[in-house]
């Protein structure tokens, strides 16, 4: 028998550096007109030198753990989405864990670039309604600042650092009402990080050559996430034997304003059913969706019973959708 799960707390933290456009212009050959018309974007956060992508994540677990009333102990297992993980290797989220003092607890990462989050509700779920684990901490944190080439102009008005958690628990209730995960690896070089792994060794050739950076085709990746963006969504609200008009509120990646809203153009959803906050924190990858979400808690958007919908896209080339029901969480403290 599976059981129910929900999710019991969010949280988030950037950090406070922040990035403008007008800096931009004055490192690079751009302005910022052609960046808020092409992206949306106006700022995004940056972590300090020595912010590891642990130090972030361990900052919006800490809120999340607050907010549900737990410790770190009462978490079972750790799961950190990055692709800006502190090593290679150990896991990230062993080191979150040891941070915020929980004890041998399971812990592991997961590597799907802005997908991560998405894959990583649908995995601590599945450990969750299988019975596995009674609670999981599932945390999108990425330094993606740390392997932006600030010389080139196509990536480097993108992306930004932070980091969203969420405490996903047992429940009466199963709030999971459809998922959807895809990739299409036939073409890693879309958007990908060509050295550092087994393919590339870094070596110092690579590194006069500007290799060990983020490379994309952006307007590759630009038509197939809005393609996957609608097909997924669609899939997981017929899962959820439900129409798009139910939906509540959408949460996209947060990856460009265009992509945003051509996807909910094509899903017929209005802009005020479509969450978006790319304009303050740019692409942060697989933490942009859980900094969405805690944000639209903080601003009490969640109404209880509402039914939400996450979708993402990105390298792999991958793509993944959930709908969810939020229930139960108790409001933000202002509100009350
Ligand atoms: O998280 C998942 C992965 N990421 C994405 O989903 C990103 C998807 N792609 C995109 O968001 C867009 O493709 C970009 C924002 C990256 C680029 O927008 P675009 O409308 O596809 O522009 P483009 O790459 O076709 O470039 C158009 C022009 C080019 O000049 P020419 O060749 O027309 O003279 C570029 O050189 O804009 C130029 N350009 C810039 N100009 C000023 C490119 N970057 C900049 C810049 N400032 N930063």
């Amino acid at each position: 028998m599976l059981h129910g799960v929900r999710i019991a707390a969010v949280g988030h933290y950037v950090p406070e550096r922040i990035l403008t456009n007008a800096e931009l212009e004055k490192m690079l050959d751009t302005n910022n007109e052609w960046i808020t018309t092409r992206t949306g974007i106006e700022r995004r956060h940056i972590a300090a030198p020595e912010q590891a992508v642990s130090d972030l994540s361990v900052l919006a677990a800490r809120q999340a753990l607050e907010r549900a009333g737990l410790t770190p102990n009462d978490i079972d297992a750790y799961v950190v989405a990055t692709v800006t993980p502190d090593y290679p290797f150990p896991a990230t989220a062993a080191i979150v864990a040891a941070q915020l003092g929980a004890k041998e607890k399971a812990a592991f990462d997961i590597e799907i670039g802005c997908s991560g989050f998405v894959y990583g509700l649908g995995v601590v779920s599945s450990l969750v309604r299988s019975g596995i684990h009674q609670r999981v901490m599932l945390i999108g944190g990425e330094t993606l600042s740390k392997i932006t080439d600030y010389e080139d102009r196509s990536t480097a008005i993108l992306f930004g650092d932070g980091a969203g958690a969420v405490i996903v628990e047992r429940s009466a209730e199963n709030d999971l009402l459809g998922t959807e995960f895809g990739t299409d690896g036939s073409r890693p070089e879309v958007l990908y990080l060509p050295v550092g792994g087994s393919r590339h060794p870094i070596d110092r050739q690579a590194i006069d050559d500007r290799q060990p950076f983020l490379k994309m085709q952006g307007k590759e990746t630009f038509k197939f996430a809005v393609t996957k963006m609608v097909e997924s969504a669609l899939s997981v609200v017929a899962q959820a034997n439900m129409k798009i008009g139910d939906v509540s509120l959408i949460f996209p990646h947060q990856a460009n304003k265009r992509i945003i809203y051509a996807a909910a153009k094509q899903l017929g959803l209005s802009e005020d059913r479509v969450y978006v906050n790319i304009q303050d924190y740019g692409n942060t990858s697989s933490a942009s969706i859980p900094i969405a979400l805690s944000e639209a808690y903080e601003k009490n958007m969640l109404k209880n019973g509402a039914v939400i919908v996450f979708v993402a896209f990105g390298a792999g080339l991958s793509w993944g959708a959930i709908a969810w029901r939020w229930n139960g969480v108790a409001p933000p403290k202002a509100s009350v």
